[in-house]
């Protein structure tokens, strides 16, 4: 387990226990958080699973893919520390990791 905290489009904080080897995108919608729609279920085809990372875990995470970043162009909300949270992997490094739900598009 790698605790992760989650802020929601409120501005709500949460710790979550964070299942290593399952997608962030799986984690946080697995523990409840609505609002983060994941409607392609993680086939890297939708956006709505957009997230906005902690800037000082960016070296710890996996490359973005150009099917990612095309993906992110579509948002209106992206920005430099965007990704979408069905292409990272839950793993011991992440922990303390702050990841803010993106507005929706
Ligand atoms: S869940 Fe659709 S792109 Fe991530």
């Amino acid at each position: 387990m790698t605790q992760i905290t989650v802020v929601t489009r409120d501005g709500t904080e949460r710790i979550i226990a964070a299942v290593d080897g399952q997608t962030l995108m799986e984690s946080i919608r697995d523990n409840g958080f609505d609002e983060l729609l994941a409607l392609c279920g993680g086939c890297c085809s939708c956006a709505t699973c957009h997230v906005h990372v902690d800037p000082a875990f960016a070296g710890s995470l996996p490359t973005m893919s150009r099917d990612e970043d095309d993906l992110l162009d579509s948002s209106g909300d992206r920005d430099e520390n965007s990704r979408l949270s069905c292409q990272i992997t839950v793993e011991p490094a992440l922990e303390g990791l702050t990841v803010r739900i993106a507005e929706e598009d």
